[in-house]
């Protein structure tokens, strides 16, 4: 499968995560504290209830998503990444986990997914919203190939609200992420633990969780939802796609 018009930014994220994936799933954990798989947990609680017969997972990375949610429910899943090395691994993990009858990956752009409107009767995506130029338009694309009624949950680092707790969030990110990448994973870790921390702060400059929630009602989406995690270091998001 091509990718079509491959912008900057996608450029970007290709670069940063292709050479990620050997070490990624267990890094994932060390950098976030152990809390990405809480934080993954709770964003699968909302798909889950739903018992979908078909769910995308979007920016699939390793697959760590689409496995928890083949797990979890009946669903067949579909995981699409922009990054081709991520979903090397991310097969691996499916072949290793018994999965390859219920998940399927493959290569994609979340803002020009490769599947027509109304496919998918729920939707995942993990760490997104920071690599795309338009999350506005990202999210619409999203919503189109959603039934209407289907269920979409999302997870995203967050900034802590408290400025107490902010502060100390600042320091993990400007020292102690770039630090502890270096050590456990090399330069490649060095980089994304140097990275994270400003994009992050720039993405909620940009875009605050307010203007978050009115552009998924604006992607259209309804019951829109969300729970800050883990003193404000994670945000699980939720809705309905409208006309259900
Ligand atoms: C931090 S990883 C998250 C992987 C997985 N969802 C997880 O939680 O373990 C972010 C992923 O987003 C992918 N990505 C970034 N921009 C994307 C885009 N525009 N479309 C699809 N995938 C994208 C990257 O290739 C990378 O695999």
């Amino acid at each position: 499968m091509t990718l079509g018009i491959v912008g900057d930014r996608n450029r970007f994220a290709q670069q940063l995560f292709t050479p990620l994936p050997q070490r990624y799933d267990r890094l994932a954990e060390i950098l976030s504290m152990a809390q990405n798989g809480r934080w993954r947990r709770a964003m699968v609680d909302h798909i889950v209830p739903a018992s979908p017969g078909l769910v995308l997972d979007v920016a699939s990375g390793t697959a760590g998503v689409a496995l928890q949610v083949a797990d979890r429910t009946s669903a067949q899943v579909v995981g699409v990444d922009l990054t081709t090395d991520m979903l090397r691994q991310g097969q691996r993990n499916v072949a290793g986990a018994r999965m390859t009858d219920r998940v399927t990956l493959a290569a994609g752009r979340a803002e020009q997914l490769p599947f027509a409107d109304r496919t998918f009767d729920a939707l995942t995506f993990t760490y997104l919203l920071r690599y795309v130029e338009d999350p506005q338009a990202t999210l619409r694309e999203l919503a189109r190939v959603v039934t209407p009624g289907g269920v979409v949950a999302s997870l995203e680092f967050l900034l802590p609200p408290s400025r107490f707790w902010r502060f100390w969030w600042w320091l993990y990110t400007r020292l102690v992420l770039p630090v502890g990448g270096w050590l456990t994973g090399g330069r490649e870790w060095f980089e994304v633990g140097r990275f994270l921390g400003p994009n992050i702060s720039g993405h909620y400059r940009r875009y605050p969780v307010d203007w978050t929630v009115e552009a998924w009602h604006r992607a259209g989406f309804d019951d829109v939802g969300f729970r800050v995690m883990s003193l404000g270091g994670g945000l699980v998001m939720w809705g309905r796609r409208s006309g259900g």
